[in-house]
């Protein structure tokens, strides 16, 4: 044997002793090991490279390609978003070629699905197109709900359409011009899913009841006899009873006509151009009220004007928020800040953000009169003076 083999050889002696060193050190130190391993995979909640937060969420600016993978799976409870649309005008932002979309889109649903919680939920707005020079849809959004389902394994926990009366008429030269296409005011909403039962609750949804509904809960006699319908529905006693507002229908009627608020009034007044593609906020507030509890985490990957967090932060819902443009982000403070604030305050939080430095708005300028705080497992509001 060599002098170097002599010294680099471990005689079966050795490698038990090893080990059991190694096995009596783990068993000693085992609590210390996984907290460390916790703290390298700390939620983004706790992470310091944000550029704003606000005492429920952060907003952080980046590639969601390069954001999701550092959080922490099975950590988020809903993927609210509403990605660059495969249109054919291109937005300022930039969107996708209809054909190359899919894949595009299917790269984040991939990456979401390990984050999600179990009971977890996905839910994606993706706008109607036409294909280009023919008056012939697109079925771009048709084609993502199947390779999400067939090819990530997500399931379709329902469809939502989104009708928008208030949606302008395009494409002009098939409605405006040739007249031969009606307006195309109808969104898709997919509602993925990781488990065939997630999380969901419509009576935190519940819509006011018809006239007609009304009249009968007052007067059930009058109204109807409890019985087993042609169509199979078995109307029972039960069917007068006020549950305090009616189940509502998947498609669901919200105008983005939104014009003075704050966030609007705000940017102009330090002349700032708005997002020019936002959702409605009773968009996300519905999909957050029916799939999460307050304290729930909330993602939204292409925030852009971050709607979603203000959702959140209305309805106590703490938020993530991706977004790969600074400027959008930097207005996204508008959401945040009171509304009587000065011209030149504004002007400052927005160049701060814009300039990548930090801020954090509840202590600067303390907003919120309350603040998270999870205690023993329950959710419960302190608060903050
Ligand atoms: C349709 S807009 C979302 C608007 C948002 N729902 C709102 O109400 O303001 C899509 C956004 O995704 C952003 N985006 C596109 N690709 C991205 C990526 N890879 N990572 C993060 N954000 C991205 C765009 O800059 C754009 O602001």
């Amino acid at each position: 044997m060599s002098k170097s083999d002599k010294n680099t050889s471990i005689t079966p002696p050795n490698i038990f002793g090893v080990c059991l060193l190694y096995f009596s050190l783990y068993r000693k130190y085992s609590d210390y090991f996984i907290y460390i391993c916790k703290i390298n995979l700390n939620s983004m909640l706790d992470r310091e490279d944000y550029i704003y937060k606000t005492n429920l969420g952060k907003a952080f600016c980046g590639d969601s390609l390069e954001l999701i993978p550092q959080l922490e799976d099975n950590s988020i409870d809903l993927v609210m978003t509403s990605p660059p649309f495969a249109l054919l005008r291109k937005k300022e932002y930039g969107n996708k070629e209809q054909n190359e979309y899919v894949e595009w889109l299917a790269k984040f649903g991939e990456l979401i699905y390990s984050k999600l919680t179990e009971n977890g939920s996905l839910v994606i707005d993706l706008g109607g197109a036409y294909r280009k020079g023919t008056p012939v849809r697109s079925l771009y959004n048709f084609k993502v709900l199947i390779h999400f389902c067939d090819i990530l394994g997500y399931h379709l926990a329902e469809e939502f359409y989104w009708f928008n009366p208030s949606k302008l008429p395009s494409p002009i030269e098939w409605v405006n011009k040739r007249k031969i296409r009606t307006k195309d005011s109808v969104n898709t909403v997919w509602w993925f899913s990781k488990s065939t039962f997630p999380k969901a609750d419509v009576k935190n949804v519940l819509v006011p009841y018809s006239d007609r509904m009304k009249r009968l809960i007052k007067n059930p006699d009058k109204y109807y006899k409890a019985k087993k319908r042609p169509s199979g529905h078995d109307i029972g006693n039960s069917f007068g009873n006020d549950n305090s507002g009616a189940i509502p229908s998947n498609p669901l009627q919200i105008s983005n006509s939104e014009s003075n608020f704050k966030y609007m009034s705000l940017a102009k007044k330090i002349g700032i151009k708005t997002h020019p593609a936002r959702f409605p906020i009773k968009l996300p507030e519905f999909f957050i009220n029916f799939l999460t509890d307050e304290g729930d985490i909330v993602l939204d990957i292409f925030a852009g004007s971050n709607t979603t967090g203000e959702a959140c932060e209305n309805l106590g819902r703490r938020w993530l928020a991706f977004e790969n443009d600074i400027s959008y982000l930097s207005a996204s403070i508008f959401r945040f800040l009171p509304k009587e604030i000065s011209k030149e305050k504004l002007e400052k939080y927005y160049h701060t953000v814009l300039n990548n430095e930090q801020i954090e708005i509840e202590t600067e300028i303390n907003l919120f009169s309350q603040a998270f705080k999870v205690e023993e497992g329950k959710q419960e509001y302190k608060e903050v003076n």
